[in-house]
């Protein structure tokens, strides 16, 4: 029998409007932040909770007063956020009702291969996929979008993205802000540009890719999101094609990052700017008085490394954007305390290797590719084995910004610039940011999955780079397999 199970602890909020709604109103004109519903699951018999995802176009009021057409999961653009916690079998039934094939990625997700939603797993109009896997990670914000080869950046900026929250008890016991939509609050930023009669514009790309003047939080500009309590936890998802957000609270409040990619820091970090690249998340918990109103602002980035000024223009690093408004209520509910001083153990995965050291690669970033080539989908890059620790030497060795970003796994930057990083960047990441000249090292553990004929990914996040080429494919082999070089594409579902 199939019995609905909204998770404990969470409100189902399916009836909130979505991004399509009309926002409502805050005092002071900012439109209310639309809440992406949390998406039904049915857990069956067998134990597995079930989730379904369409992609579908749609139209949506991105600007008060103006519709635009948008593509959506579920709705008429971005998507339901998906929830589960560690341990937990999930599968995900995604049909595509668009007029062009896609795929679905679960950006920061320990899957096999074969679940993995990338290029290889394409789903054709009118066609479903499913992906299945058991939930092997810490409690963490990732989020899902499309992967297809070569117009990814078209899809996602279009509308296709959304969050997946994964949940476990370390992470409840700690007494963080956690009540869905009220103090614990999923806010996708992404930038758009318009054509003048309203549509979304997607000319004019240079080497940077799709950056707009309009910034969009939760699928609209201007929104502002009330506050009824004193502690408001945000995570953060930088969802933009090529744009870098440098974010701050204009009147320079410190506010205490606690998670990154993968989950929980070891120890809260007290910032006043925080810089997220395309792909990145952080979880950040930000005090709000009663009645106050202070702005979310990204701000010029700071560290660019040796980027030209015409460069950092050109990828919109000059740029001061208002993001999103916090307006404390009136009267402010009782919430969550404190951020505990010490919110997670993170064991170093480079050191104690006692047997041989761990295998090491190097990945030069320059002009649409890595060491040298583009993205072929039929060739193998790199095979590391499964239960082995690798160290990655990644460099930005062009004049423009890329990131890295792994995907399986969840990395530890052992290094950064030949330093130790600082301690933003100090915990569980998948996607790394690095201004021309920079370089980094990331240790990273393979482990439960392997497979022979179907790759990972690993690319540069900003979308149009990406889609250009700048990707590579990795197989995880089992102890004692010798992986092909190539893959047989005729082979391929
Ligand atoms: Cu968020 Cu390979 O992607
Ligand atoms: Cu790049």
């Amino acid at each position: 029998a199939l019995v609905a199970a909204p998770l404990a602890g969470t409100a189902l909020v399916g009836c909130r409007p979505g991004p399509s709604a009309s926002a409502p109103a805050l005092p002071g004109g900012r439109r209310a932040l639309p809440i992406p519903p949390l998406a039904r699951s049915v857990v069956g018999a067998d134990g597995v909770r079930r989730f379904d995802l369409t992609a579908q176009a749609g139209s949506s009021e991105i600007i008060a007063g103006r519709r635009s057409a948008t593509w959506g999961f579920n709705g008429d653009v971005l998507g339901p956020t998906l929830r589960a916690r560690g341990g937990e079998a999930v599968a995900v039934t995604v049909r595509n009702r668009l007029a062009e094939a896609t795929s679905v990625h679960w950006h920061g997700m320990h899957v096999p291969a074969r679940a993995d939603g990338g290029p290889h797993q394409m789903i054709e109009p009118n066609g479903t996929w499913q992906a299945e896997w058991t939930v092997r990670q810490r409690a963490s914000t990732l989020w899902y979008h499309p992967h297809p080869h070569g117009v990814t950046e078209k899809h996602v900026y279009r509308g296709l993205s959304g969050f997946f929250l994964l949940d476990d008890d370390a992470q409840d016991a700690l007494g963080l802000p956690s009540e869905y939509g009220v103090d614990d609050v999923p806010v996708v930023v992404q930038d758009r540009k318009f054509t003048p009669d309203g549509a979304l514009d997607e000319s004019g790309a240079g080497t940077s890719g799709l950056i707009g003047p309009t910034v969009i939080t939760n699928g609209i500009a201007g929104a502002g999101l009330l506050a009824r309590r004193g502690r408001m936890r945000l995570r953060l998802l930088n969802g933009a094609s090529a744009r870098c957000f440098e974010f701050g609270f204009a009147d320079g409040r410190r506010f205490e990052m606690i998670a990154s990619d993968g989950g929980l820091l070891a120890a809260p970090v007290p910032l006043t700017r925080l810089m997220l690249s395309p792909g990145e998340r952080a979880e950040i918990v930000v005090p709000i008085a009663a009645g106050e109103r202070v702005m979310l602002r990204s701000y010029p980035t700071t560290v660019r490394g040796r980027m030209s000024g015409d460069t950092a223009r050109a990828y919109g690093q000059d740029d001061t954007l208002d993001v999103l408004e916090l307006v404390g209520a009136d009267r402010l509910e009782s919430g969550a305390g404190p951020v505990p001083r010490t919110l997670a153990g993170i064991a170093p995965l480079a050191a104690g290797a006692t047997t041989a050291s761990p295998a090491t690669r190097t990945f030069d970033l320059q002009w649409y590719m890595i060491n040298g080539e583009r993205m072929d989908m039929s060739r193998i890059d790199l095979a590391p084995v499964v239960d082995t620790t690798e160290v990655w030497t990644v460099r930005n060795k062009d004049n423009w910004p890329h990131n890295f970003h792994v995907h399986d796994v969840q990395f530890q930057i052992t290094s950064f610039n030949g330093a130790p990083p600082p301690a933003a960047l100090s915990g569980w990441k998948d996607t790394v940011y690095l201004a021309p000249g920079d370089h980094c090292a990331l240790a990273m553990r393979f482990t439960d999955y392997t497979d022979l004929t179907l790759p990972y990914m690993y690319h540069c996040h900003l979308l149009l780079h990406e889609d250009r080429g700048m990707m590579g494919q990795f197989v995880v082999a089992g102890k004692g397999q010798t992986a092909p070089t190539r893959l047989d594409m005729a082979g391929m579902p």
